[in-house]
């Protein structure tokens, strides 16, 4: 692969002879010189190409040369005379590939709204905010990959396709091949799954925790790190039909260990990430949510709260504030009282551990019931200021018997989870894990504000055009 990049440009010293390759951001002609500014996405500064009268540039390539038009351009780097870079260049010849309209194309030099942005989803990675987005996305789960790789973590692929719940919160999308218009029919009336394409109900995946639970039995360090989807009706900022989770899950750990685990990842991923990610992450300092990086950095170098959900419960009685959702042992946290835990109570990441377990889900370890007769699992709630729940993750009931009383109580079909039983027959062991929401981490290291604009093209309700 060459090195023509503008990112690589920009470290090199005049004198060298370069070509580039990218998009007009924009152009300014005078009359024998033109300014252009042009951006490949390799990072967030355009390198300045100068045309003048030497440049070699056909007469009818110059009508097209316009902001949006692609184009390549050779020739020699020079000192830049009070530019923002140390270089530009000088072109002895500039070519355009694809022109674009001057009158229409959709990004003009002015600010774009987000909202706006969203229904150019094809455009938007040629943006500044969606450019930095996008490099940011990877670095990040480059880092992801590392810390795991680094600590002996197995990546495993689990299904997108599966035939079970595995939060049992029934908000699973179908997958089908029968003909809405004919769906065949048994005698009772109900839909004849045995002609479906696995001859019974399928359904994107809402985890990949219960597969790779089967490879921790295994190989006691793994993980997964792909797409989910949840068909939650919730048109909120934080919401995806189509997310992405990383789930790491470790056999002979138990809660406590699960919640080292989840600090020790995201402090190290962050530090990675502000290492790596310099000039991006400071422009989402400068423009999008100023003291970000100072914010990031505290959050690194203090450690995380860790707290039960009743003393939540009971510190948020204390505070005397009146909420929208009333306190009450036995319901979730609201965003309302995620936020006064993390952004005034304790002003940091907030690990909430002991969870009701009527609120969470089947798989989690029960507690003891001990004296007050409350019956809590071993969930862990990782909630952070301005965002609430980043990670959710619990210890495992690995006890045969405990599970499976439990999935009857809930009504879940021991039969078709009877793989998932199996590994507390066989050779069973207390392990842990937990779900990190991927675009929920970039809104936070990011300041982004709304969790369509940290995926590339996003799923939500009614949303479906890219
Ligand atoms: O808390 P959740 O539902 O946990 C699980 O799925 C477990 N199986 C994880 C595990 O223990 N292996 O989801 C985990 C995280 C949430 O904390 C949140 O960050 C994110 O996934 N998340 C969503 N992100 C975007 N859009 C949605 N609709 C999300 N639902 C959950
Ligand atoms: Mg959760």
């Amino acid at each position: 692969m060459d090195e023509s990049r503008v990112r690589h440009i920009l470290q090199q010293n005049a004198g060298t002879p370069c070509t580039i390759r990218g998009w007009v951001r924009t152009c300014r002609q005078a009359k024998n010189v033109s300014f252009i500014e042009l951006n490949d996405g390799s990072c967030l500064s355009n390198l300045q190409v100068v045309c003048d009268a030497n440049t070699s540039i056909a007469d009818a390539e110059k009508a097209a040369l316009q902001t949006g038009a692609s184009v390549e351009a050779r020739g020699m780097l020079t000192e830049s005379p009070g530019g923002k870079q140390s270089v530009e260049l000088l072109a002895t010849s500039l070519r355009v590939i694809g022109g674009a309209p001057a009158d229409s194309y959709p990004l003009q030099k002015k600010r774009h709204s987000f909202e706006f942005l969203r229904e150019i989803a094809h455009l938007r990675p040629r943006t500044n905010t969606f450019g930095a987005v996008s490099r940011v996305r990877n670095v990040l789960a480059a880092q992801i990959h590392s810390f795991f790789q680094k600590h002996d973590f197995l990546w495993i692929h689990t299904p997108v396709i599966t035939s079970l719940d595995g939060e049992g919160a029934g908000n699973l999308f179908q997958v089908t091949t029968l003909d809405p218009a004919a769906v065949p029919k048994r005698d009772d009336g109900t839909v004849d799954y045995r002609k479906d394409f696995f001859e019974k109900p399928s359904f994107l995946t809402v985890t990949g925790q219960l597969n790779v639970e089967a490879f921790a039995s295994s190989h006691e360090r793994v993980y997964t790190f792909g797409p989910t989807f949840r068909a939650e009706n919730s048109n909120t900022s934080r919401h995806l039909a189509e997310f992405w989770m990383v789930e790491p899950e470790l056999a002979f750990c138990d809660i406590d260990g699960n919640m080292d685990l989840a600090e020790d990842f995201l402090k190290t991923t962050l530090s990675g990430l502000l290492r790596d990610s310099e000039e991006d992450m400071a422009f989402f300092d400068l423009r999008i949510r100023p003291g970000l990086l100072d914010m990031l950095k505290g959050v690194i170098e203090k450690p995380f709260m860790r707290i039960t959900y009743t003393e939540a419960i009971a510190e948020l009685e204390k505070s005397g504030k009146s909420f929208e959702f009333p306190i009450q042992w036995g319901s979730d946290l609201q965003s309302e009282h995620e936020r006064f835990l993390t952004e005034e109570l304790y002003q940091s990441p907030v690990v909430v551990t002991g969870y009701p377990a009527e609120i969470k889900a089947f798989y989690m370890k029960q507690n003891e019931a001990g004296g007050t007769g409350r019956r809590t699992v071993r969930a862990m709630d990782v909630l952070v200021p301005g965002l609430g729940e980043i990670i959710g993750g619990s210890e495992r009931e690995d006890r045969y018997d405990v599970l499976a009383a439990r999935m009857d109580e809930l009504g879940l079909d021991r039969e078709m989870y009877g793989w998932y039983l199996d590994l507390r027959k066989f050779g069973s062991v207390p392990h842990s894990g937990f779900g990190l929401g991927f675009e929920r981490m970039l809104m936070y290291v990011t300041g982004m504000q709304n969790i369509r604009d940290v995926i590339p093209f996003p799923r939500t309700v009614g949303n479906l055009r890219y």
